[in-house]
């Protein structure tokens, strides 16, 4: 790759960043459905060792601390984000046990059977939901728990479109006993499954942006990435809208075998 196009990367990138620093969350999901799911886990102490991969600024993060004891390493591949990560840590004052690094979540940085607790939301996708199963398998200890949310349908047949979207952005997406089956089959008991309600998506998610995006444009007229970029958003939100019978985030917590 050439200096220049390499500039126009690391731009594209940082404005991608810009855009999703300014809301709340980088993905579908609330902190009552973090809660939820938090609800299935047992026996966290204040010895308990837990990452959040794909962490984001940590929305999610900020929930699960404040509501379990134990240390939480954040990872997200953008700085950017970590550092607001850190500092919304620093705010609610539980950077003492919270913090959060750059990393990549093919070449997680912990010890084999380090971890009680694994939590992911809205980012196993990265690196596909059954090679992220199984490859952070072992950092958990026997008996640690898994929780992830993935894109999943939610029938067996969907209308050409939407099904076409999905198979050329996500094409491990899948139905919900396949995954649950994936799961098992990665050495997980599976222990619970639910649909994320549609105000994740709306409410917390889509919503938001339309006055992100507003701004987010104002800033940068004519940039081509910038325009790109907030079409797209615009356009999974009207499929979402459209089609959201058919698919959506669905929280798969397992437990190590
Ligand atoms: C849809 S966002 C979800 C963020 C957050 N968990 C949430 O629910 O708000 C996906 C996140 O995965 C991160 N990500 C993408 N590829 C990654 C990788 N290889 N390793 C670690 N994080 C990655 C992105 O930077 C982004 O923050």
């Amino acid at each position: 790759m050439s200096t220049e196009n390499q500039s126009i990367h690391e731009f594209d990138f940082s404005l991608i960043c810009e855009y999703f620093s300014g809301i709340e969350r980088q993905g579908p999901g609330s902190a009552e459905v973090t809660l939820k799911a938090l609800g299935f886990i047992e026996n966290l102490t204040a010895g308990s060792r837990i990452a959040d991969i794909g962490c984001g600024t940590g929305g999610q993060t900020m929930v699960l601390a404040q509501h379990t004891p134990g240390v939480i390493t954040g990872i997200d591949l953008f700085p950017g984000f970590i550092d607001l990560f850190n500092q919304n840590a620093r705010n609610l004052n539980i950077n003492d046990r919270v913090k959060g690094i750059v990393g990549s979540m093919d070449n997680l940085p912990f010890e084999n059977e380090e971890l009680d607790l694994i939590w992911s939301e809205g980012a196993i996708y990265n690196i596909g939901f059954k090679r992220g199963l199984s490859e952070w398998s072992r950092f958990l200890k026997k008996g640690g728990y898994i929780a992830v949310t993935e894109i999943s349908w939610f029938t067996l047949k969907r209308p050409a479109e939407i099904e076409r979207f999905w198979m050329d952005a996500y094409p491990e997406i899948n139905t919900i006993p396949n995954k649950v089956d994936q799961m098992q089959k990665a050495g997980y008991t599976p222990v619970a499954t639910f649909v994320l309600p549609e105000n994740c998506w709306t409410d917390h998610f889509y919503g938001p942006q339309v006055a992100a995006q507003e701004v987010f444009l104002k800033k940068y007229p004519g940039n081509k990435t910038a325009g790109e970029l907030i079409a797209n958003q615009r356009h999974e939100a009207q499929l979402y809208s459209r089609y959201k019978e058919f698919y959506g985030y669905v929280f798969y917590i397992g437990k190590k075998q």
